[in-house]
């Protein structure tokens, strides 16, 4: 048995007395003398005296057909209206008018993963002509109208946001699932937000195989149907255009080959349809703490006039960059800062199918060489997987970065240098920017230009953002004492979302109720929003973000929900109670274990472990797949019965269990540390001694399940 971490009781000063500050590292001269704000007097518009009229200078990026009357609404409170009265098209904002400018310029790089298959280059003129063709196509054949839902479950792959903008085109709303969800998962997404119309693709490349993407809209339209919602129309894109690539067969009279319809659609033209700025543009799932994810509902108005803002001048993006956001579009991250926001202030951005590391390490630099990205944007995990397998793979490739981003977990300190010295040359600024699903664009980073970098923290709050640290009782705990609170933010913003689509009481519930007091108020000064990550300040006001404080577990920047994985857990017949909790993992930050008892009759030899995780894999996707799934004869349990999670995640991540006299069953406890951390020792698996954040992180949970 190798020793557990030692002093274990991770009280708030420890885990100040634990947080070493950074350095802090000033922009390159070079870049701010091209930075799009470089004057501070920005600070002084975007002052809070100035609320909300200052996100004017964000609404004032976008063509308006019709100027609004009211910048904010506040009238029913946590519900509230930006740009009130104006009207907009996100398409035409998107793509027409940069036609007289830019028609010829490109708009997506797509580069596909096999590295002998030439790149996709689509113009503005070429993404105009597209995504009227589709627009018509969804209208006349499918019958589709303003506000109507549509899902769409598509790969990495230019077809995608032609999809999303020829819906905005019309005002339907889109609902992109994650390509890497199951059928399952997009089949319950079809049911909550009612759609009638599944979008998606025959095949796609990821990691070297073309995977069968088909078969999972056949799951998805049969799931949906348990739910009872019938999906009448299946459209297919080609990954090959002409050559259907998939082995599961089309279902006549419900599938159609994408390119075949289109062929009656040839050169049609859709007028814009003219939206109300706080009409819907789209759903965007997530997990939370109960088995349901949340359909986050993004405006039209609010929304775009924050992504465009952020886009300008957070990402810096200046029409002749080459921009690479090496996300997926099937996450708020590549709506945001894939789709909507380069788009808005016209940017060339590559579009990548792949994997990171396919067929080697070095593949994101020659990309990059090859096409000239100066602009790089990715997750602390495919970081960590870069660094990890081709530590000097970057000094190999001659391409040369002004900006990089990281997004979606915090990120340590050694790995922050690591892609600041070594993928950025020490020539770019690095922008870490902490945001979720909900709030729709950044809300704590730094300005590149005019704000220093701190490893591991992400900065202050973004522009008009004010961010604030509530302790238990809902009392401001000061910048520089130290002290984790929960994160809130204290203002209204433009790029928030609107409501939990089909349950505005969830919403209330979730995001409000801790922390307001008058639940009348009409104040927006009484509805913080509070965003569920806990998060500590220093004295210069600059955030450091120790993850989530409610029962979402982040796997390498993927959002899933104890309840959801447990649920899926439970489907398996001979599981009696299923608890998750995170482990820690050196590359994806997190990965979920799954501890189980079993029904009477049933027996570890029933291959316990592959049945649970298959059916988490189908159930959720193979992203949700455990690490580990660990029998027990029993599971730690408080007297009245509920699991503590708490415990067996500390038995997990090899943390003291701390005081478990009060346990209905302590000598469990003793039992399935055993067994748990005898099988890591064995397997080489022990975690490092992670740092007091980490460990207050992992332990975090409140309520046990
Ligand atoms: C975490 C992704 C630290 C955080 C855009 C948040 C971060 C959750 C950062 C949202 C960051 C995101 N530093 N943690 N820069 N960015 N997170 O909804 O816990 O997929 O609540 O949105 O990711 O994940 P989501």
């Amino acid at each position: 048995m190798t020793e557990s971490n030692d002093n274990m009781d991770v009280s708030e000063s420890q885990i100040a007395s634990h947080w070493r500050e950074e350095e802090v590292i000033e922009p390159k001269a070079g870049f701010v003398a091209q930075a799009n704000m470089s004057d501070p007097a920005v600070f002084d518009r975007f002052g809070l005296d100035n609320f909300p009229e200052y996100f004017r200078e964000y609404a004032d990026l976008l063509s308006w057909d019709q100027d609004w009357h009211t910048t904010l609404d506040t009238s029913n409170p946590p519900f509230f209206n930006w740009f009130l009265g104006g009207k907009l098209n996100a398409s035409y904002n998107c793509v027409d008018r940069h036609l007289a400018e830019a028609k010829n310029k490109a708009a997506f790089i797509w580069v596909a993963e096999p590295e002998d298959e030439g790149d996709r280059v689509i113009t503005y003129q070429e993404l105009y002509v597209r995504v009227n063709e589709f627009a018509a196509l969804l209208r006349d054949f499918c019958g589709l109208k303003a506000g109507d839902r549509v899902t769409l479950h598509m790969p990495m792959i230019p077809e995608l946001p032609v999809a999303m903008l020829a819906c905005a085109r019309l005002g339907v709303v889109h609902s992109q699932v994650f390509g890497g969800f199951s059928g399952n998962a997009c089949g319950d997404r079809i049911v909550d937000s009612e759609s009638h119309v599944l979008i998606t693709m025959d095949s796609y490349y990821r990691n070297g195989k073309l995977l069968d993407h088909k078969v999972k809209a056949d799951e998805a339209v049969a799931q949906a149907e348990k739910g009872g919602v019938k999906v009448d129309k299946v459209l297919v894109w080609e990954r090959f255009p002409g050559k259907y690539s998939s082995p599961t067969p089309m279902v006549e009279g419900r599938d159609y080959i994408v390119d075949d319809l289109l062929k009656d659609f040839r050169g049609k033209r859709v007028d814009p349809v003219s939206m109300p700025a706080e009409a819907p543009l789209f759903l965007m799932y997530t997990s939370g703490t109960t088995a349901k994810p949340k359909g986050c509902q993004h405006s039209t108005g609010g929304y775009l006039s924050y992504v465009a803002g952020t886009s300008k001048y957070y990402q810096d993006i200046h029409p002749e960059d080459v921009y690479w956001c090496f996300a997926d579009i099937g996450w708020i991250t590549g709506h945001s800062y894939i789709v909507y926001g380069p788009l808005s202030v016209q940017a060339t951005s590559v579009l990548y199918e792949g994997v990171p590391t396919f067929p080697d390490p070095g593949r994101p630099w020659r990309i990059a060489e090859r096409l000239g990205v100066n602009i790089f944007h990715t997750a602390p995990t495919t970081i960590r997987m870069l660094r990890k397998s081709g530590p000097d793979e970057p000094q190999k490739y001659d391409y040369h970065f002004k900006h990089m981003t990281t997004v979606g977990e915090p990120i340590e300190p050694e790995v922050w240098r690591w892609y600041h010295e070594v993928v950025g040359k020490n020539e770019a600024v690095i922008v870490d920017t902490w945001w979720q699903t909900e709030t729709g664009g950044f809300i704590g980073t730094t300005l590149p230009g005019l704000q220093a970098m701190k490893p591991g923290s992400c900065g202050p709050g973004a522009l008009g953002i004010y961010p604030v640290i509530l302790d238990e009782d809902g009392n401001e705990v000061e910048p520089g004492s130290g002290k984790a609170g929960n994160i809130c933010i204290s203002n209204p913003w433009p790029g928030f979302m609107q409501t939990i689509y089909g349950d505005p009481d969830r919403f209330v519930e979730t995001y409000f109720a801790k922390y307001n007091k008058n639940p009348n108020s009409k104040d927006w000064r009484d509805w913080p929003y509070m965003t569920g990550d806990g998060a500590m300040q220093a004295a210069d006001g600059y955030f450091r973000i120790v993850g989530r404080i409610d029962d979402v577990i982040n796997v390498a920047g993927h959002r899933l929900g104890t309840k959801e994985l447990e649920s899926a857990a439970l489907t398996v017949e001979a599981i009696g109670e299923a608890a998750a909790v995170p482990a820690y993992d050196e590359l994806k930050g997190r990965v979920p274990e799954i501890y189980v008892s079993l029904k009477p009759g049933y027996s570890v030899d029933d291959d316990i472990e592959g049945q649970v995780k298959r059916a988490i894999s189908q159930i959720i996707g193979p992203i949700a797949r455990p690490s580990h799934v660990w029998v027990a004869e029993d599971l730690p349990k408080t007297r009245s019965g509920k699991i503590m999670r708490r415990v067996i995640a500390a038995v997990s991540n090899f943390m003291d269990v701390g005081d478990t006299t009060t346990l209905a069953n302590p000598e469990v406890v003793e039992e399935v540390r055993l067994m748990v951390q005898s099988a890591k020792v064995k397997a080489g698996q022990v975690p490092p001694n992670l740092p007091k954040e980490v460990q207050a992180e992992l332990m975090r949970f409140g309520e046990e399940s």
